[in-house]
């Protein structure tokens, strides 16, 4: 059985997770704290942030014991670090198959759009499963100046009509020890649109500059 499992802030690895889905007819499974990985064939889709794996995907994947995983990692054209190589680490069972996604960055809100047609090698690897080894690549220096303090100062999240219906911290992913990570999912998810969130000019340009694109297959 092959099972979907899916971290994403602000949509851009769901959309790459529901295309699986609809490819596989299977559901996909958010990763929040107390997910229970399932299935003999994970396929597991999630952002790069700070060029490292989002706390609550880490736990994730310390958990699951699959016979083949997929690890997908989208990530907004700056840098993608080497997190698919700490992913392989972390998890029991072959890694089949990674891809880097290249994607809109999570703090400019641009559409959702990917490559479809480049996972197709993908969907014939799980047929014909393979071990693959996920090489370690350099991290970019520049990312890697104290980019969480660096959102942390640079994205602001306000509140405006909110009704304190609860949704935003019932699917917030941070905990009492990593505190808010930035990753907008209570934005995303307010039915009442009653967050926004504003981005220094600063880091605005730094994040229009692209400094990768590249769609990275591990086959
Ligand atoms: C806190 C945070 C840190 C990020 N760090 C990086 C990074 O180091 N390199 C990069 O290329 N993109 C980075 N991004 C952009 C996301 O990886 C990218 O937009 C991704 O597709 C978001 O996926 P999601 O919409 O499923 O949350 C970061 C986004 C956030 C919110």
């Amino acid at each position: 059985m092959t099972s979907i499992f899916c971290f994403s802030g602000s949509g851009h690895s769901l959309a790459i997770a529901d295309y699986f889905s609809s490819m596989l007819s299977v559901p996909v499974n958010t990763i929040c704290r107390d997910t229970i990985p399932h299935g003999d064939t994970a396929i597991v889709v999630f952002p790069v942030y700070c060029q490292n794996i989002p706390a609550p995907v880490k736990a994730f994947l310390k958990k699951l014991n699959a016979a083949n995983i997929v690890l997908i990692a989208s990530y907004g054209r700056i840098s993608y670090g080497r997190v698919l190589f700490e992913a392989q680490k972390l998890v029991r069972g072959n890694v089949i198959a990674g891809v880097y996604v290249p994607t809109g960055h999570t703090f400019l809100q641009g559409n959702t759009d990917f490559d479809e047609a480049a996972f197709l090698p993908v969907f014939e690897r799980i047929k014909a499963p393979r071990t693959v080894s996920i090489p370690k690549t350099p991290k970019s220096l520049y990312a890697n100046i104290f980019p969480g303090w660096r959102s942390r100062a640079s994205v602001k999240i306000t509140k405006s009509s909110c009704v304190n219906c609860g949704i935003c911290r019932e699917c917030c992913p941070a905990n009492d020890t990593t505190g808010c990570i930035r990753c907008l999912r209570c934005v995303s998810s307010c039915p009442h649109n009653a967050l926004t969130f504003t981005v220094s000019p600063f880091l605005k340009k730094y994040l229009t500059t692209h400094y990768c694109d590249d769609l990275v297959l591990y086959l």
